[in-house]
């Protein structure tokens, strides 16, 4: 059956999740790491909800899952670090899907930024920002922030993810 006709069926009763799922995967976007410092221990969190908000004054936002695990430290921090990463680097993109991923992995090298957020190496961008607000909405948060400092490179190809699958 043509999945149009699916879908506009379901829309009058109640959306179907894993269909409505799937078409969100039709928007291929690239991917994140959203990382923190919690009092010295240092949070990382893969993200793909990322996109630009403002150029004046310049804001970004994400949006995470209200039952992630790290969700209260993120509503709790400060500053925050975007790590936006290279079509190299899928294993980074893997470990910080996973809970408590580790910072020590060989594929994982990173310095600090001015205001202590781990900032991992050899990204396509990292953005510095102050977190200004979150917002509630449905099952998300979405974290609007400022950003401070940001670092680029030019010369790299970006992670993309599509179809909910790296490509
Ligand atoms: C490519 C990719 C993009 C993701 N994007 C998001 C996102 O934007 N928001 C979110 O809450 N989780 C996202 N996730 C899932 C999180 O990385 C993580 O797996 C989830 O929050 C569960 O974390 P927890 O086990 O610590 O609770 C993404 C995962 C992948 C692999």
């Amino acid at each position: 059956m043509d999945r149009l006709c699916l879908y506009a069926k379901n829309i009058m009763k109640k959306i179907n999740q894993k269909y409505f799922k799937k078409v969100l995967g039709k928007f291929a976007t690239g991917v994140t790491v959203i990382s923190i410092n919690n009092k010295e221990k240092f949070i990382g969190k893969t993200v793909n909800s990322f996109s630009a908000l403002s150029l004046s004054p310049p804001l970004v936002l994400f949006s995470l899952d209200r039952k992630a695990s790290a969700i209260i430290k993120f509503k709790n921090c400060e500053y925050l670090s975007i790590n936006i990463l290279n079509k190299k680097q899928i294993n980074i993109s893997k470990n910080f899907a996973e809970k408590k991923a580790p910072w020590n992995k060989k594929d994982v090298s990173y310095y600090f930024s001015k205001y202590k957020t781990p900032i991992i190496k050899n990204c396509l961008a990292n953005l510095e920002c102050k977190k200004i607000k979150f917002l509630t909405e449905g099952d998300h948060i979405i974290f609007i922030c400022k950003v401070i400092n940001f670092t680029y490179n030019d010369n790299l190809k970006p992670l993309l993810y599509f179809n909910s699958k790296y490509i």
